[in-house]
């Protein structure tokens, strides 16, 4: 599928590991249930900046997520736009259909582009965790900016992602270069 949106040159040859950890996955992924101060620190742990970490959210202009992880916010949240709210619940009832999907930019869920930041401004974000970034706290500003100059978040995302990339990479015989990059060789 072709999404469009940024491209960004990549080091080639970067190692991965050859196992994957539950545990340590849950305790290192953001939850979509914090709040702002807990998104800033998530990335700090890992050396963003919170430009960084807005910038980065800016993925969430394409795919989707499982009802599960937005329930408490279409049903019990104030600081959501009441149509959308309404329009969502047809496919995540109060309870049951956990897994049902809805796009995380309902605006246009398969373009990347920077309506995720549009939807923001207009409390049309899916989850709670996309709604902190605009929600009268820090990072406002930023939210703004980027809703109104595309080129500025495509700029500032291919550069978050080359960060994200070189983030403690595998050395030596550790881990290895895969083939697929889907899956372990
Ligand atoms: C800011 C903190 C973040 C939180 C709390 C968060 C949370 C989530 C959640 C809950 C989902 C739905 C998962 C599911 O239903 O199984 C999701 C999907 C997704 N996230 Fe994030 N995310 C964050 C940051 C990021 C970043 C930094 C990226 C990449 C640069 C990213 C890329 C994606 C993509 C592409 C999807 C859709 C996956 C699909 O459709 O299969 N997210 N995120």
């Amino acid at each position: 599928m072709q999404l469009g949106g940024p491209s960004w040159n990549l080091v080639f040859g970067r190692r991965d590991s050859t196992t994957a950890s539950l545990s340590a996955a849950n305790s290192n992924i953001p939850a979509p249930t914090l709040n702002l101060s807990g998104l800033i620190s998530s990335f700090s742990n890992q050396g963003f900046t919170t430009n960084e970490m807005v910038a980065l959210s800016g993925s969430h202009t394409i795919g989707q997520a499982r009802c599960t992880t937005f329930r408490n916010r279409i049903y019990n949240e104030n600081n959501i736009n009441s149509s959308f709210a309404t329009s969502i619940q047809a496919n995540c009832p109060s309870s049951g259909g956990d897994n049902n999907l809805s796009p995380l930019d309902v605006v246009s869920p398969t373009s990347f582009d920077n309506a995720y930041f549009s939807n923001l401004l207009n409390q049309n974000g899916l989850l709670h965790s996309d709604q902190e970034l605009f929600n009268g706290g820090s990072t406002d500003a930023q939210v703004r900016t980027y809703s109104s100059n595309a080129a500025t978040f495509s700029t500032d995302f291919a550069n978050a992602m080359i960060k994200m990339s070189n983030l403690n990479p595998l050395t030596g015989s550790s881990g290895e270069v895969r083939t697929n990059c889907r899956r372990t060789n």
